[in-house]
Formats: C-alpha cells, sequence, structure tokens
C-alpha cells in the first residue's frame, strides 16, 4: 500500500506511540500533583497489542517510532517493547522520550534491544530550579546518563527544555556552554495549553521567538529545513558542537510540516494532539487475522487530519495534559 498522505499532501512516515500515561515526576506545567491512576482506566496496550499495531503502521509507511508516556520507564516490559518494536519489518529508527531517571542504570539494555535515539526531558541546567519544575533532585543523575548516551554512541540524543517565564527563560548563556563541546541537540519548546494547565500557561508562557533573536544576535544559523523535517526550526553555529531547535506551536505554519500521528498507551489514534476526538484501535489488535481491518481503518481515518490546531483560539481539544498522549 501507498504511504499514507492527508488532504493536505502531508505524509506520515512517523508514528508516536504513548505506552503508559503514568509518571513519576511532576512537572509544573504537566502532572503538578503528579499522576493519579483513574480506577476505571484500561490497561495499556499489550506487548501483543502494540506488535500488531506497529506491523499496520508499517504497512502504511511509517518507519520512525518513538516511544514516549507518562514516562516510558515506569513500565516494566519497556526493555521487550524496545526489542520487539525495533524488530517489526520497516521500523528504521526507533527513538524514545524520557525524563531520564533510569537512563544511566538502563541505557545499555535499551541500545541492546535497538534503541537509536533519546529525547531527555531537561528543563533547566540549574538543580534547584529543576527539582523545583519536576519535583525531583535528580539533574545530576539525568546528565550523567546523558554523558553515558553521548559515551555510547547513540545516534541521536536531544534534550527538551520547556520555556517558562521567569522559571528557565534567562539561561541561554549556561545552555550555551553546555553546548560547546557537547554533541546533543537542545530544544526549546513552547509552552502548550492543555486542559489542566491554563492558568499556569497565563502565567509562565513565554514565545520562543524571543530566543530565537538572542541566537541571531549571537551568530546561530537557521538550517534551511530539510523536506522530511518535523515542526521544529533547527540552528547551529561553527563554533559550538551542539544544535538547537525551536518548536513554537503557535508560530505560523507550524503544522504544515506534522509529519507524525499518535497513539495513546490505550490504543486511541490521535490524529493531532490537540484534537478534538481519538478513534480506538484496540478492537482491530486482537489477532493478527485483523491486519487488513486495521490498515484500513487508519487509513480510512487520515482523511479528517485537520490542517491545523485551534490553541490560537484556546481550543485545547481533549487533551488534559501531555502525559496523556505523550507530547
Ligand atoms: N507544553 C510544552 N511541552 C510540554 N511537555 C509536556 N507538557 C508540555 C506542555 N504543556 C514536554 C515535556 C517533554 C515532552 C514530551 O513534552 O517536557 O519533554
Ligand atoms: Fe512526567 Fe514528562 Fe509530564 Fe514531566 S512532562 S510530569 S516528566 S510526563
Amino acid at each position: 500500500m501507498s504511504p499514507l498522505a492527508d488532504r493536505y499532501g502531508r505524509r506520515f512516515p512517523y508514528l508516536r506511540l504513548s505506552i503508559i500515561p503514568a509518571c513519576n515526576f511532576r512537572c509544573t506545567y504537566c502532572l503538578p500533583h503528579g499522576y493519579h491512576a483513574d480506577a476505571n482506566a484500561a490497561a495499556p496496550l499489550s506487548l501483543d497489542e502494540i506488535t500488531r499495531l506497529l506491523r499496520g503502521f508499517t504497512e502504511l509507511g511509517m518507519h520512525k517510532l518513538r516511544i514516549t508516556g507518562g514516562e516510558p520507564s515506569v513500565r516494566r516490559d519497556l526493555t521487550d517493547i524496545l526489542r520487539t518494536a525495533a524488530a517489526v519489518p520497516g521500523v528504521t529508527k526507533l527513538a524514545m522520550t524520557t525524563n531520564g531517571t533510569l537512563l544511566s542504570r538502563h541505557l545499555h539494555e535499551w541500545m541492546d534491544a535497538g534503541l537509536n535515539a533519546i529525547n531527555v526531558s531537561v528543563d533547566t541546567l540549574d538543580r534547584a530550579c529543576f527539582a523545583h519544575i519536576t519535583g525531583h533532585d535528580r539533574l545530576d543523575d539525568i546528565l550523567h546518563g546523558v554523558n553515558m548516551a553521548l559515551d555510547a554512541g547513540l545516534a541521536s540524543v536531544k534534550l527538551n527544555a520547556v520555556l517558562l517565564r521567569d522559571v528557565n527563560d534567562k539561561e541561554l548563556p549556561s545552555w550555551l556552554d553546555y553546548l560547546r563541546d557537547k554533541r546533543v541537540g537542545v530544544r526549546f519548546i513552547e509552552l502548550m495549553q492543555t486542559g489542566d494547565n491554563v492558568a499556569f500557561f497565563r502565567d509562565h508562557h513565554v514565545r520562543a521567538e524571543v530566543l530565537e533573536e538572542q541566537l541571531l544576535t549571537r551568530g546561530w544559523q537557521l538550517l534551511p529545513r530539510a523536506a522530511d523535517a518535523g515542526p521544529a526550526r533547527e540552528y547551529r553555529h561553527p563554533d559550538y558542537a551542539g544544535r538547537i531547535g525551536i518548536i513554537a506551536p503557535y508560530s505560523k505554519d507550524f503544522c504544515a510540516g506534522c509529519n507524525r500521528l499518535r497513539v495513546t498507551a490505550t490504543g486511541d489514534l490521535r490524529l493531532c494532539l490537540f484534537g478534538e476526538f481519538g478513534i480506538p484501535l484496540r478492537p482491530l489488535l486482537q489477532s493478527d487475522d485483523q491486519r487488513d481491518d486495521l490498515v484500513r481503518a487508519i487509513g480510512g481515518q487520515i482523511g479528517r487530519k485537520e490542517q491545523g490546531h485551534f490553541l490560537h483560539e484556546g481550543r485545547t481539544g481533549i487533551t488534559p495534559h501531555l502525559a496523556s498522549t505523550g507530547g
């Protein structure tokens, strides 16, 4: 079957699969009171269900997979999931987004299982500020895990930092020191409004453009956008080993580069992070015989994907916080 394309000509080689909504952190902008399980919530997809899902998506042209959460390493069978995902024919890039709490302990196991890219959430390089944002004084160990990943030659190591007004929005100098000799990409992400963080958003949202102006003044150059690139704008500087990416969801044309679909931990297809609905795929993941039905169901939904999100109008869709969809 030919690769998926929507009404606007966008293709979706990239799937972000959440494997668990739970997280051990309580980031101020995401789960300020920590994760609380809903007693009636369905269990996350099993390894067999995940395998069937991935086989369906690769048939539709998916080749890059990102495992997300909540925090994926909260799941005890994470390594099995990685190994199984890496073995699905057609999956050529296996990435994971993690808060890094188990990175130093499990990096080699995850790499042996087939992981080749990680994004680690590191909102600040200041230990006290990190503890304030996440509720956990774990920065040093997480940065140690990042160094281990670099030393081990993991193909792609990126850090995610959500920009927060009056919390971590004046730290460019320390990030630049960090990036001078480290082959990492830091992506500064503009805070997004979700169903649960409305007041926090009002107090702490800051436009990423402010940071981009500072980068340009300091001689950083915007790279031309690669054809298959996602929504990040990438910058580099000849004196620095690291790179900087800017993710500005409120900027014009952000959605034009959308190349991804999402599936929640319980198997709902989300066409957009901020969409109004999820399409339950789980009933089609119960036996290997359902593959054609699954592929047809996914293919049939793509036509419903909207051109853009409605965040500017304050419409955040059904996303209470990004732990529910994996960001
Ligand atoms: N706005 C922007 N980024 C967010 N993340 C979580 N919640 C938000 C939000 N409201 C980030 C996390 C992580 C990535 C998956 O998404 O920090 O790095
Ligand atoms: Fe957990 Fe990530 Fe949400 Fe922080 S942002 S609470 S690490 S899911």
